[in-house]
């Protein structure tokens, strides 16, 4: 939130925002967040959690990456947490043109995602380690969401997701890791 540096007459829109934790933070600190996800069900939770904060500066719309139309002006930040991985390469190249579409110039991307560093020749011993380290920290049943991400879901190398986003049109501000296997990044559109 500090990174983004939100100011009070800013617009954001929250792609794949679940149940809207990321977005009712925001939405503390700026004009007004429209929280996207292609889940009513989340986006109900996000609407009792907004209003239970006392929040009425979040518009829900149940769209996705690829579906969302944003009808008003072109926004300052667009924020996106855990949910690219959901789409396969190709279609993560559309939506960061999408979402390049959304900003305005000057305006920045947060994303935060599990994005894999590491040389390919190391993928067996990297994701057992990351399983292992998920179940020693945090339980059997994140090692078993691990699992399922890694088997399941898209997640894909940062030398990829770097590219894409520079040929978008993006300059990326800052890339740095929190949580192992996991990357946060800004972008701004020049
Ligand atoms: C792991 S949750 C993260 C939610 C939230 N951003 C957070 O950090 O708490 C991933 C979210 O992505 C949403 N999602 C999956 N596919 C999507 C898509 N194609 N477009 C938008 N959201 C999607 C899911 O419905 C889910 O709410």
């Amino acid at each position: 939130m500090q990174l983004l540096d939100l100011k009070p007459e800013h617009t954001v829109i929250d792609l794949g925002c679940g149940t809207g934790t990321f977005a009712i933070t925001e939405a503390r600190s700026c004009r007004k967040v429209f929280a996207v996800d292609i889940s009513q069900a989340m986006l109900d939770k996000c609407a009792e959690k907004a209003r239970a904060a006392g929040l009425g500066n979040i518009e829900t719309h149940c769209a996705g990456f690829l579906t969302y139309e944003h009808k008003g002006a072109l926004v300052d930040t667009v924020v996106s947490v855990a949910a690219l991985h959901h789409l396969p390469d190709f279609w993560k190249a559309v939506a960061f043109k999408r979402i390049y579409n959304m900003l305005k110039p000057g305006g920045k991307l947060f994303l935060f995602d599990i994005v894999f560093s590491f040389p390919v020749e190391f993928y067996h011993s990297e994701l057992n380690s990351w399983v292992n380290g998920m179940r020693e920290r945090a339980g059997q049943a994140m090692a078993e969401e691990s699992i399922i991400h890694i088997r399941d879901e898209y997640s894909t190398f940062d030398w990829i997701i770097d590219g894409m986003m520079e040929r978008t049109g993006f300059k990326i501000e800052q890339k740095f890791s929190d949580f192992p296997n996991s990357l946060s990044y800004i972008c701004v559109r020049p």
